[in-house]
């Protein structure tokens, strides 16, 4: 039998510092959901369900792909959602990955090689260090937001190297804060970098038609890459990057991610499209939670850059103690801590949806 003792050591210190994660069985009925990413509040739409599933009931849509997109995987629905992905961003190009983690662990070692720089936002998602970690590309941080720094970085490296890339989210999903996307082009200008834009926690909520605060800010145009997720504000499952033909092709050939995994069901691809269609009609949704997130970081005395508001609480144990409080009394808000965050920033994530109530978030106010 191997060594199991330093397995058991490290879950006794995860118990030890309040750190240890469980898997819970769904959200019990009847409480308020505020740890989803369902930002629209899609999820429970009922309507939106029976309208999909009538129009799919004569196409007879299949519930698995059965091989990769390089092989037989790779139905008719990727190419009309990539063609309608194209179309909306008026893009050349959109290429479709199983999920927003394969999207960033794929596309980052691809085309980023060994005699390129990525330059990152500090606080960038997991999947993107990860894809950083996997290629051969050297890599710097830039403090979270501080684009003197990333100047100042860009400066110093940039003319080494063959090719940089600066990376940023465009709503940060663990502070709910914003990149400024103008400075960033500015900077992608200045040393003709490639710009590379996550914007998991965007898409859906920001914009005139839900593309994203690239397109809110339009600078959809100046991105070489804007990566987006379904599974988030747009109640599927999945990912896309949208960006030129030819790092299309050459992400095709080489992203690992998208080659070495079976496809996405054509059910779900569907259910995508769907969704994406009418994508420009949720202005109603976005404007509840524009309206819902300023009323709620207003009543917790903070200020809310959008739909993501933490409330920052610092020690674990705190934490857990506060969103237990937050769930006896039926509102179900989970408490995020290192190494999702960093250490002694443990927080409660409110995840705001539109379908949230102001009586609701009064309640957990006072409750706090
Ligand atoms: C910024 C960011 N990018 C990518 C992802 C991964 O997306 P997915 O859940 O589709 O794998 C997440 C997930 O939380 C995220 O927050």
């Amino acid at each position: 039998m191997a060594q199991l003792d330093k397995y058991s050591a490290k879950i006794q210190e995860l118990t030890e510092h309040g750190n240890l994660r469980v898997l819970r069985n769904g959200v019990p009925e009847g409480m308020i959901n505020l740890s989803s990413n369902d930002y629209l509040g899609l999820q429970h739409n009922e309507e939106l369900y029976e309208e999909f599933l009538d129009e799919i009931s004569i196409h007879n849509y299949q519930f698995t792909a059965a091989s990769s997109r390089l092989l037989s995987g790779n139905s008719v629905e990727y190419h009309t959602l990539e063609l309608l992905l194209q179309q909306l961003y008026k893009r050349e190009a959109a290429l479709v990955f199983n999920s927003g983690y394969h999207a960033n662990c794929g596309i980052l070692p691809a085309l980023a090689g060994a005699r390129d720089l990525i330059v990152a936002d500090k606080l960038v998602h997991a999947s993107i260090i990860d894809g950083m970690r996997l290629g051969q590309a050297q890599y710097e941080r830039f403090r979270h937001l501080d684009y003197e720094h990333l100047d100042a970085i860009l400066t110093e490296h940039a003319h080494n190297y063959e090719n940089v890339f600066i990376v940023t989210e465009s709503i940060f999903s663990m502070d709910g804060d914003r990149a400024n996307l103008i400075d960033l082009v500015r900077l992608k200008n200045k040393y003709n970098a490639l710009l590379y834009v996550d914007e998991a926690h965007a898409v859906g909520v920001y914009g005139q038609s839900g593309l994203g605060l690239c397109e809110e800010m339009n600078i959809v145009q100046d991105c070489d890459f804007i990566v987006g997720t379904f599974g988030k504000a747009l109640a599927s499952v999945g990912a896309y990057v949208i960006c030129n033909d030819l790092f299309k092709t050459y992400l095709i050939n080489h992203a690992r991610t998208l080659i070495f995994t079976t496809a996405l069901p054509p059910i779900n691809l569907a259910w995508t499209h769907f969704i994406l269609n009418q994508l420009h009609t949720f202005t109603k949704q976005r404007k509840a939670l524009v309206n819902l997130s300023g009323q709620f970081a207003k009543l917790l005395g903070v200020t809310a850059q959008s739909h993501i508001i933490p409330y920052i609480i610092g020690d674990n144990k705190d934490a857990i103690a506060c969103s237990e409080h937050l769930q006896n009394n039926g509102f179900f808000v989970l408490p995020i801590r290192y190494p999702t965050v960093a250490k002694n920033t443990a927080r409660l994530r409110f995840s705001l949806q539109a379908t949230h109530s102001i009586n609701n978030l009064q309640k957990i106010v006072s409750l706090l």
